[in-house]
C-alpha cells in the first residue's frame, strides 16, 4: 500500500538521495551515537539510510521494515549483494515483533507519512528494551513543510512544534535530545527506554 506519492517514492529511492541521505544525513540525524545491537529501522524507503547504516556500523543486526512492498523491493535493489538484513513489510503502527525485541529504534523522516504517527512513537517504545533508543529525524509543520507535502500530493500529517516531546512521553521513554533544525523545518530526536 503506496503511503507516498510517485513523486516522493521515486525521489526516495534515487540516487542522489541515496548519496545526500547516506553520506550526510545518517551522521546528522544520529548526532555521534553509534548504533548497535539489534537494529530496526521504520519506514526504511529506498533504503539510503540502511545501506549507509550496513557500512558504518557493520556490526549492527538490522532489520529493514516499510508498509509498502514496493519500497522494500527498491531497497533491495539498493541493497543489492551487500544483503543480509531481514526485509519486512509492517505498519510502523502495528509492529509484528513481540515486546523488547530491539536495542535500537531509528525512523528518518518517515513519522510524518504515517498519519498517526503517535501510535509509531508507542509501538517503538513497546518493541524496545529497557535501556534501549528510539533515535531518528522529521519534517515539523511549518508553511515550507506543509506547502511542500500539498504540491507533491503525498498523504501527510506533520508533527507540530512541542508535540514530540509529549508522545515520547506517553510511549514511556525518556527524552535525552530533542533538536530543532533550519528555522524549526525539523526535528532530531533520541530518547530512551527506562531500564
Ligand atoms: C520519505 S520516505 C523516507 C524513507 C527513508 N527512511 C529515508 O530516509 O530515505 C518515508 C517512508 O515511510 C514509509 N511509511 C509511511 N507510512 C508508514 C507506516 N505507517 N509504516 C511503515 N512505513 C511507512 C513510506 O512507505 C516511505 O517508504
Amino acid at each position: 500500500m503506496p503511503a507516498m506519492s510517485a513523486v516522493e517514492r521515486l525521489f526516495c529511492q534515487s540516487s542522489a538521495w541515496g548519496w545526500f541521505a547516506g553520506r550526510l544525513v545518517l551522521r546528522w540525524a544520529l548526532q555521534g551515537r553509534p548504533l548497535r545491537g539489534d537494529v530496526l529501522e521504520l519506514g526504511a524507503g529506498g533504503g539510503a539510510m540502511a545501506k549507509e547504516t550496513m557500512r558504518q556500523f557493520p556490526a549492527a543486526r538490522l532489520t529493514l521494515t516499510d508498509v509498502d512492498p514496493a519500497m522494500l523491493a527498491a531497497l533491495s535493489r539498493r541493497l543489492g549483494r551487500v544483503q543480509g538484513a531481514p526485509l519486512v513489510t509492517a505498519d510502523a503502527t502495528a509492529l509484528p515483533f513481540v515486546d523488547g525485541s530491539f536495542d535500537v529504534v531509528t525512523s528518518y523522516l518517515m513519522l510524518h507519512h504515517v498519519i498517526d504517527w503517535e501510535a509509531a512513537v508507542a509501538e517503538a517504545g513497546r518493541v524496545l528494551r529497557p535501556g534501549g533508543l528510539l533515535v531518528g529525524y522529521d519534517l515539523v509543520e511549518t508553511r515550507l513543510t506543509e506547502w511542500l507535502h500539498w504540491a507533491d500530493g503525498s498523504p501527510h500529517r506533520l508533527m507540530r512544534r512541542g508535540q514530540l516531546e509529549g508522545a515520547l512521553a506517553d510511549a514511556g521513554l525518556e527524552t535525552t535530545s530533542v533538536r530543532y533544525d533550519g528555522w524549526y523545518q525539523v526535528v532530531r530526536f533520541a530518547a530512551r527506554k527506562p531500564s
